[in-house]
C-alpha cells in the first residue's frame, strides 16, 4: 500500500521517514509482502500520526522486532509503523531498569546483568524487541517478562494519548496480555533482583546452551508456531506424529524442534499457513486438541 502524497507531507512535517519496504527483509522467517513503512523517529508525535492515519483511513500495523509474526505475501493492504530506538534506550536506577520498547530483549538482559541485576536470564535467547516481549508476555525457561514489569508507558488507542500504566492495571498471562491490539508500547520500568554479574552470566550460559541444543537457531523461523496447550507440549505432539520434515513448498517442520516451522528457501506466507493448518488438523485428529497460534498472523 502506498500512502497518499498529502499524508506523506504531513508525516514528514511530524519528523517521520517513509519508505517502501519488503517486509520479508524485516521478519526473522523471511516472509512478507511489500508496503510503505513509517519510521517513527519521535515518540511524542505518535498521537498525531495515529489521528492522521485514522482521518485518512490508512490501515496500519506496528512491526517490532519481526520475530513472532507471519505476514501475507504480495502488496499489503496496510502500512507498517516502526519505532526507531533512541541510542541504547536503557537506563538503570537502583534495581529498576528503564528500557525503550525498541530495544533488543537479549541486549536488555545483558545490560541489566552488567549492572548486577538478574531474574531475566531465561529470556536471553528470545529474539525481538522489548515492546514485542511486553505485548506477548514473552517467556522461556521458567521466566516471563510480566512479573518484572512495574510500569509501561504506551500510546493508548482508547484515549488517543500517551499514558503510563502501573503493574496492577496490566494483565499478564501465558503469551497473552491485557493490552489492546492498537496500543503501542513505548517504554517499560522493570524491577529486578540484585545478582552479581558472574552469577547472571552463568545462568545466561546455561539457557543459551539449552536453546542451541533444542531449537533451530541458524534457520529462518518465527519461533514457536503454536502455544502449548494446558499441561501439554505442542512440539512433543507434532514430533510424536512423525511430522518433523513435513513440508509445504519451502515451509518445513524443523527437524530440531517440531513447534518451529522453518523457511528453508523461498517459502511464501500461503505455504506457511497451509503447513500450519495441516499440522493443526493432524494434531486435532490424533489428540482431539485444537492448537492455538502463538505466532501473530497478518493476512491480506
Ligand atoms: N519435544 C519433543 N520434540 C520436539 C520438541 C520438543 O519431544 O520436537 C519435547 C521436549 O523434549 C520436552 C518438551 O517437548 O520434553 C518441551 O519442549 P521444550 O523444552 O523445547 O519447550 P517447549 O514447550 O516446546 C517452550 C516455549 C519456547 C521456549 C521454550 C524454552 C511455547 C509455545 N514455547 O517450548 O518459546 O523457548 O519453552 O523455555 O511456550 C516461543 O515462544 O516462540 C518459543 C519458542
Amino acid at each position: 500500500m502506498r500512502i497518499n502524497d498529502k499524508a506523506v507531507a504531513r508525516l514528514k512535517e511530524l519528523g517521520d521517514e517513509i519508505r517502501h519496504v519488503s517486509v520479508a527483509e524485516h521478519t526473522s522467517v523471511g516472509i512478507g509482502g511489500t508496503t510503505d513503512e513509517i519510521l517513527l523517529l519521535r515518540h511524542e508525535t505518535i498521537p498525531q500520526v495515529m489521528r492522521l492515519l485514522a482521518d485518512e483511513k490508512i490501515p496500519h500495523k506496528f512491526l517490532g522486532g519481526g520475530t513472532n509474526v507471519l505476514v501475507a505475501d504480495d502488496e499489503l493492504p496496510f502500512v507498517v509503523l516502526h519505532l526507531q530506538g533512541n541510542g541504547s534506550g536503557m537506563r538503570i536506577e537502583g534495581n529498576a531498569a528503564y528500557i525503550d520498547a525498541a530495544a533488543d530483549l537479549g541486549g536488555t538482559v545483558t545490560f541489566c546483568a552488567k549492572h548486577d541485576l538478574g531474574g531475566m536470564e531465561g529470556l536471553i535467547g528470545v529474539p525481538g524487541s522489548v515492546g514485542g516481549a511486553l505485548r506477548m508476555n514473552a517467556g522461556a525457561y521458567g521466566t516471563q517478562i510480566g512479573p518484572h514489569v512495574r510500569e509501561v508507558e504506551l500510546y493508548r488507542a482508547a484515549s488517543g494519548e500517551i499514558e503510563t500504566l502501573r503493574r496492577a492495571e496490566i494483565g499478564f498471562d501465558y503469551r497473552h496480555t491485557s493490552f489492546a491490539p492498537d496500543d503501542v508500547m513505548l517504554r517499560v520500568k522493570l524491577e529486578l533482583p540484585p545478582k552479581p554479574y558472574k552469577e547472571v552470566l552463568a545462568g545466561i550460559k546455561i539457557c543459551n546452551e539449552k536453546r542451541r541444543a533444542s531449537q533451530p537457531l541458524n534457520q529462518k523461523s518465527a519461533g514457536c508456531i503454536f502455544k502449548n496447550p494446558p499441561g501439554g507440549s505442542a512440539g512433543r505432539m507434532i514430533d510424536e506424529l512423525g511430522l518433523k520434515g513435513h513440508r509445504v513448498g519451502d515451509a518445513t517442520v524443523s527437524d530440531r524442534h517440531a513447534n518451529f516451522f522453518v523457511n528453508t528457501g523461498h517459502a511464501s506466507c500461503v505455504d506457511m499457513l497451509k503447513l500450519i493448518d495441516d499440522v493443526r488438523e493432524r494434531v486435532r485428529g490424533a489428540y482431539g486438541i485444537e492448537l492455538e497460534n502463538e505466532v501473530i498472523v497478518w493476512r491480506n
